[in-house]
């Protein structure tokens, strides 16, 4: 198992690129199961989650070919009933219910299994099949959902959370081939949401609304073959800024969309961090000193969940008392233990962390424990004096392309290292 051993101390300085998203491209891959035609997508990022998706694809018979960052899809004959594991072991594989359920009337597909940061239901999910005419039925693991005719409707999808990311993605894709008309309320408003029906757009799909709370999709008969690049990663960006900030560098990063980043690129001014903007082009460092921050996590365009962890990085470096509050995931804490190994001083009061900031990290062999989480240390390790060990990257390469190397491009002392 692979570990990363990270020298810390060393501002971090020079030039990123940033890679196509992960949570976009997974159910752009899914929304290939909608037509017999090629699928040709582009700025597909090297993921375990993607390789993951394209074993999902290939168990439901799909023809799947990769070239680089391009992968191509060819969805002539699939099947409604998937690999069980292979479903089982990547929540983001539940994208692949609304395809099916467009396409074949029909999918049974593995339950999803536990998840660290959160119990993780998928009754909108369902609440959504259900307002398309489908009947539900779970047994052996298995959530069965069958139609005999799919059926436009008006469906509410706001949840405990607020809107569902997935569960917007699933109904808009089984609503651009049911009969008649589907309002979507209260849907996700996330760029990848908006990504996914340009190119449901492009493959034929009538929908409105999309990157506000009311969706509309007037379903059609067939969908046909497209050729689609993905958005840049976000969650990734952010996390190279707020690297920046807490080694005290200065990096610019390429190939980016700050009009996708403001809830990240706001909190970070008020933390006192220097952002420029020059087109897709931002230059990041510590503009001085920096200040505690307050931040509430919510569904887009406020703050994302998915930069929680790292930001409390930025904020256990920075003298001051800051308050962060998770409102999205019940328990996606599980970095504030590994953190105070490094000398982090947090406290948890129910879904709040208040950290102490500005003690010196000093580095110490860490556990990663999810995606987000293991980015948040490997940040840490970069902040601290000495040496840091991440262990279990595997949650890292999920939904990093090539993290180490990019870092080691910014002047970081990081190595990848073979665990037996
Ligand atoms: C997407 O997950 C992302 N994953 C997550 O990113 C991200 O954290 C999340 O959206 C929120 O932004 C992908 O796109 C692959 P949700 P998703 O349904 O769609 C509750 C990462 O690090 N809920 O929007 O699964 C749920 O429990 C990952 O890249 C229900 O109650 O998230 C949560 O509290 C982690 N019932 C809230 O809604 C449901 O049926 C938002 O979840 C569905 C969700």
């Amino acid at each position: 198992m692979d570990s990363l051993l990270i020298k810390g101390g060393v501002p971090l300085h020079g030039e990123v690129t940033i890679s196509g998203a992960k949570n976009a491209v997974l159910p752009i891959m899914a929304a290939t199961l909608l037509t017999k035609e090629k699928c040709v997508i582009r700025q597909v990022p090297n993921l375990s989650d993607v390789q993951f998706m394209t074993e999902i694809l290939q168990s439901l018979g799909a023809s799947v070919r990769f070239d680089g960052n391009v992968v191509t899809v060819q969805a002539n004959k699939v099947k409604p009933v998937g690999d069980y594991d292979l479903i089982r072991k990547m929540r983001g594989s539940i994208c692949i219910m609304g395809p099916l359920v467009g396409r074949l009337r029909h999918a049974r597909v593995s339950l999803p299994g536990g998840c660290i940061i959160g119990t993780r239901p998928i009754d909108l999910h369902l609440k959504a099949m259900k307002g398309l005419g489908a009947s539900i039925g779970i047994e052996g693991g298995y959530v069965d959902v069958k139609a005999r005719r799919l059926v436009g409707g008006d469906v509410f999808l706001g949840g405990r959370a607020g809107p569902t990311v997935l569960g917007t993605a699933n109904l808009m894709m089984a609503a651009t081939l049911a009969d008649g008309v589907t309002t979507i309320e209260s849907a996700a408003c996330e760029p990848e949401v908006v990504d996914l029906a340009y190119c449901l757009s492009k493959m034929g799909a009538k929908i409105v609304g999309a990157g506000s709370p009311t969706i509309v999709v007037t379903g059609v008969k067939e969908l046909h073959g497209v050729e689609h690049e993905v958005i840049p990663d976000r969650i990734e960006a952010a996390t190279f800024a707020i690297g920046a900030a807490a080694t005290n560098g200065e990096v610019t990063i390429k190939g980016a969309r700050p009009d996708h980043m403001h809830a990240v690129l706001d909190k970070l001014s008020d933390a006192g961090v220097k952002v420029e903007r020059k087109g897709l082009v931002l230059t990041v460092k510590r503009g001085g000193r920096l200040k505690p921050t307050d931040v509430t996590t919510l569904p887009y365009a406020g703050f994302p969940t998915d930069v929680q962890a790292q930001m409390m990085v930025l904020m256990a470096v920075t003298p001051g008392l800051s308050v962060i509050t998770e409102r999205i995931f019940e328990s996606r804490f599980m970095h504030v233990a590994e953190l105070a190994r490094l000398g982090a001083e947090i406290s948890i009061e129910g879904p709040s962390a208040i950290v102490k900031g500005g003690r010196k990290l000093s580095g110490a062999p860490v556990m990663a424990s999810d995606l987000r989480a293991s980015a948040a240390l490997v940040l840490a390790g970069l902040a601290a004096q000495g040496t840091t060990q991440v262990n279990r990257i595997y949650h890292l390469d999920r939904g990093y392309e090539h993290i180490d190397a990019k870092l080691r491009g910014l002047g970081a002392r990081i190595q990848r290292v073979n665990q037996q």
